[in-house]
């Protein structure tokens, strides 16, 4: 199997599973317990703690684990909401994961808030004079992805963080993507919450952090017992979050990896891609992506069908189509970046880790050859070698 599903989970680490595994077996004290036993795993989850706030520059205190990046970015906006009761307006782009996308939009519809949902152009940068005249008195909260999950589009943080902060609204962006696969700091961003998720990282599935600025009028919302300092109760997921521990610090080791190994890698497939098959284009600003990330659209051509056909040469890979809701128009995403029909149509999404080799690149290349060409001879988008 080839994998380059990367942006939509990753494989656990080996070192990850070795770091947990302890956890799940011998050491299932209830760190919250009063004895020895129970005080080692309470360390661990500690010293897990401190790694996350190692990789983005935070303080352990600043950091509440959760069981995913989608709560995460629920409780942070939920948060604004709660804290801000007579602000009834959130400002958000248009290129959201569903996790903020879907809240927001339920916001809207069914409970009276106003959402500005800011546009992006044709290369899937933000439109930052419609943020910042969207700010106003009745604004809650901001929430702007660092990147985006399907071109990786990486936007300017630092820059939204600091305008929101001047007009006194919260500022929450979703790191989801962005961590492991370019530096985080917290601190120099003038960030207030950030969430981020294991799975995206090699780490298990069901763990994710909400990074809370010091000093942030933050309200519980998960109401039970004292952990994470009131503010989200529940057991501590002992063993992901250990896991978690492992997998920053091997996130943050691997961050240079990512720069070079991996954004070659992706540079390599997009070059013989565009050199190899005609009438292809790239979805996203390539001078400002994240490494590891390539949105790529195929002309004339239906994308379910070209993961079909990799999936039966072993290869993983996404479309660029809105396939969870059961229809196959383009991804919010693509739409919104006014991606002409026939190539948003033809989208496909490598996302490539440091497991990737180049010998992997190139049986991409040379299944997807023949595999378009076949397509496009069965297309009625495409005629003597044109789109039609
Ligand atoms: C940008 C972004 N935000 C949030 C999420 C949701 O994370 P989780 O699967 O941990 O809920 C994802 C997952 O694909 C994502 O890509």
């Amino acid at each position: 199997m080839i994998y380059t599903d990367n942006n939509a989970t990753t494989r656990v680490a080996d070192e990850v599973i070795e770091e947990m595994l302890p956890y799940l077996g011998q050491f299932y004290g209830n760190p919250s317990s009063m004895y020895g036993f129970a005080d080692t795993v309470n360390k661990k989850v500690q010293q897990a703690r401190a790694q996350v706030a190692d990789l983005i520059n935070a303080d352990p205190d600043e950091i509440i684990f959760t069981s995913c990046g989608t709560e995460s970015d629920n409780a942070a906006i939920n948060a604004a909401l709660s804290t801000f009761p007579h602000k009834k307006h959130i400002i958000t782009t248009a290129v959201e994961h569903p996790a903020i996308r879907s809240l927001c939009l339920h916001l809207q519809e069914k409970k009276g808030y106003k959402v500005t949902f800011v546009p992006v152009d044709k290369k899937g940068r933000l439109d930052l004079d419609t943020l910042y005249a969207a700010m106003s008195d009745d604004t809650a909260v901001v929430s702007v992805m660092w990147a985006n999950n399907e071109t990786g589009v990486i936007f300017p943080i630092a820059d939204i963080a600091q305008k929101a902060k001047e007009k006194g609204i919260w500022f929450h962006t979703d790191a989801v993507q962005a961590t492991g696969k370019v530096p985080i700091d917290v601190k120099a961003a003038g960030i207030d919450m950030l969430s981020l998720s294991g799975h995206k990282i090699h780490a298990p599935k069901g763990i994710g952090v909400l990074y809370v600025k010091k000093g942030l009028k933050f309200p519980p919302f998960l109401v039970g017992g004292h952990q994470e300092k009131g503010r989200r109760g529940g057991t501590e997921n002992t063993a992901s979050i250990i896991a978690l521990g492992k997998a920053v610090e091997l996130a943050k080791a691997h961050l240079p990896i990512m720069d070079t190994q991996v954004r070659e890698l992706r540079d390599y497939l997009e070059t013989q891609l565009l050199d190899a098959i005609a009438a292809t284009s790239v979805n996203g600003d390539r001078e400002n992506r994240l490494p590891n990330t390539l949105s790529i659209g195929f002309d004339a051509v239906e994308g379910e069908s070209i993961l079909m056909l990799m999936n039966q040469a072993g290869i993983c890979a996404s479309s660029g189509s809105a396939c969870t809701s059961g229809s196959l128009d383009p991804s919010h995403v693509l739409m919104a970046m006014q991606v002409p029909f026939k190539s948003a149509h033809g989208t496909i999404r490598f996302s490539l880790s440091h497991y990737n080799t180049k010998a992997e690149m190139d049986t991409i290349v040379e299944t997807l050859v023949p595999t378009i060409d076949r397509l496009r001879q069965m297309s009625p988008f495409w005629k003597d070698g044109k789109v039609v």
